[in-house]
């Protein structure tokens, strides 16, 4: 049986559908159905669990994230280490990335947040833009499964592309910084920093005063990961400051953003409500179910945690 833990329960029988659809053969259950028998649960797929519901089912076989992110799963310290984590993965969870940071990039280069605040007020204000793609460099931090997607993409529409990683990695067509020891030559260089690290105790906070100083000046943000990693009092303080030229953002810390928050309106930030990446539930669910068939066929699964590395 596959217990599904998600956003309420009109989702969880969406969610349900899809499984028949490609296993009929496999029992799934909304985690809080009369139906939903603990000691039966062999699957979860999850958001946010509750603390101590994954450890309370005694023949969990593995743990599936409804996102690529497992913060929300490995903040509970309950969770079963023991058990395969598989973060949420698939085609078109990259293809949505590389479109959303895309997206983020030409908004950036084209000041679209001008035009849209000038829109709002009937101003017609010539403003054809200072650079082409080719003169502006993105910086991503995180080279991982999407911020690898973002790459071809990126670089089709002429952006030189650079990143940024824990341990050396080569990209085609990328030039690599490692490790703290790479992080200021990798920011030097770049015109277009792109958040798409993981939430880890080493990167939270790592978007900050320090870190956006060292962006040459009109240099440009987009977070597309976590709001933890983005220090919002420092990222808009560097904005007023004329340091930096703008900010697209998806993720904060709490989500929602609170309706009163200043950055709302801010002239210069650009805001989008986590939606940087969602894929469609249907290929979600495909994607689990094609893991669970290669699990019991003795495969390994794809896209594990690894908690030494700690995501
Ligand atoms: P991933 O495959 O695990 O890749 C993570 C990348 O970050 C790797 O390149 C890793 O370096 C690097 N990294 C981790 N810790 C680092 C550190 N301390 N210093 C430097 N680099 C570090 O993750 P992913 O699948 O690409 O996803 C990234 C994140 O995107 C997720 O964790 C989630 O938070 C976020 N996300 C957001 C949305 C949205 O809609 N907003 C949707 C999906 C995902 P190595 O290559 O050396 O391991
Ligand atoms: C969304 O934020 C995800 O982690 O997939």
């Amino acid at each position: 049986m596959l217990l599904i833990k998600t956003g309420g329960p009109a989702m969880a029988e969406e969610w349900r559908g899809y499984f028949a659809e490609f296993r009929p053969s496999m029992r799934t259950a909304s985690f809080d159905a009369p139906e939903a028998t603990p000691e039966e649960a062999e699957y979860a797929l999850c958001w946010e669990p509750p603390p101590g519901w994954l450890a309370s089912l005694p023949r969990l076989r593995a743990i599936f994230s409804i996102g690529a992110g497992v913060d929300h799963i490995t903040l509970d310290p309950t969770w079963p280490r023991h058990l395969p984590l598989v973060r949420m993965g698939g085609e078109e969870t990259g293809q949505r990335m590389g479109e959303y940071v895309a997206w983020a990039c030409l908004s950036l280069l084209r000041n679209a947040r001008h035009f849209a605040l000038n829109q709002a007020v009937a101003r017609w204000e010539y403003e054809p833009g200072e650079f082409t793609a080719r003169d502006r460099t993105v910086g991503i931090m995180g080279l991982g499964t999407l911020g690898v997607a973002c790459v071809p993409m990126l670089r089709g529409l002429g952006f030189p592309v650079r990143g940024w990683t824990r341990s050396p990695k080569r990209v085609e067509g990328v030039e690599t910084f490692a490790g703290p020891a790479g992080l200021d030559e990798f920011l030097a260089g770049t015109q277009i920093l792109v958040c798409l690290l993981p939430a880890t105790p080493e990167t939270n906070g790592i978007v900050d005063a320090r870190l956006l100083a060292q962006l040459p000046r009109g240099a440009a943000v987009v977070n597309a990961a976590r709001g933890a990693h983005v220090v919002l009092s420092d990222l808009i303080a560097v904005l007023d400051s004329g340091h930096l030229a703008g900010a697209v953002l998806d993720a904060f810390e709490p989500e929602p953003l609170a309706a009163d928050s200043p950055v709302w309106s801010h002239p210069k930030v650009t805001i989008t409500p986590h939606v940087a990446s969602i894929a469609r539930r249907r290929e979600r669910a495909r994607f689990v179910t094609d893991a669970i068939a290669d699990f019991e066929a003795g495969k390994p699964l794809p896209n594990l945690y690894d908690p030494v590395r700690g995501y």
